[in-house]
């Protein structure tokens, strides 16, 4: 990556904006997957296809869908280790059979390069959104990184699963 991008190095400064964003959130942690999730659907409808729980639900309504919730606190939740092992390390290191079994998930259910920009910029929203007061450049910046790290490992084992 050019160095220009980098210039400002992970550090506490960074997973600090991370874990208060999260911190804040937490307690609401349901509701805002749910809204987490509607904002992917909003920008991409056709990413509904590659989850085969709403596949198969025809025209119920989302909220229904628990598993829906799982995988948005999930993306949360990894994003907030992505900061802390970026602070502690420079890198993110998901454990790998837990790494190895996203990369197959992913390229399983069709999941390509793009889905992941529109992740980002949903949860990017939602966070925005959910803590408003909070929200700065810099929280920003420091949210975009640790889920670009996480998504760059994620991606990295898709490759050796396809
Ligand atoms: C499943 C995490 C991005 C779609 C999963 C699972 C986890 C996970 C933990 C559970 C299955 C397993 O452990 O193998 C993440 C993380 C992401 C991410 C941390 C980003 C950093 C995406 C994106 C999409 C996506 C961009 C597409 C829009 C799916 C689908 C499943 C899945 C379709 C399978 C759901 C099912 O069949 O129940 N993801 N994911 N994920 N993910 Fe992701």
């Amino acid at each position: 990556t050019d160095a220009t991008a980098t210039a400002t190095a992970f550090g506490e400064e960074q997973e600090a904006l991370v874990l208060s964003a999260w911190n804040a959130m937490k307690g609401d942690a349901a509701s805002l997957a749910l809204k987490f999730f509607l904002r992917i659907f909003e920008i991409a409808p056709g990413a509904k296809q590659m989850f085969p729980f709403l596949r198969d639900a025809g025209d119920a309504p989302l909220e229904n869908h628990p598993k829906l919730k799982t995988h948005a606190v999930v993306v949360f939740v990894m994003a907030c280790e992505s900061a802390t092992q970026l602070r502690n390390t420079g890198d993110v290191k998901v454990r790998e059979a837990a790494l190895k079994r996203l990369g197959a998930t992913h390229v399983k259910a069709g999941v390509a390069d793009a889905h992941f920009e529109v992740v980002k910029t949903a949860l990017l929203d939602t966070i925005r959104d959910a803590v408003p007061d909070m929200w700065t450049p810099e929280m920003k910046a420091a949210w975009e990184e640790a889920y670009d790290q996480l998504a760059a490992a994620i991606k990295e084992e898709m490759k050796n699963a396809a």
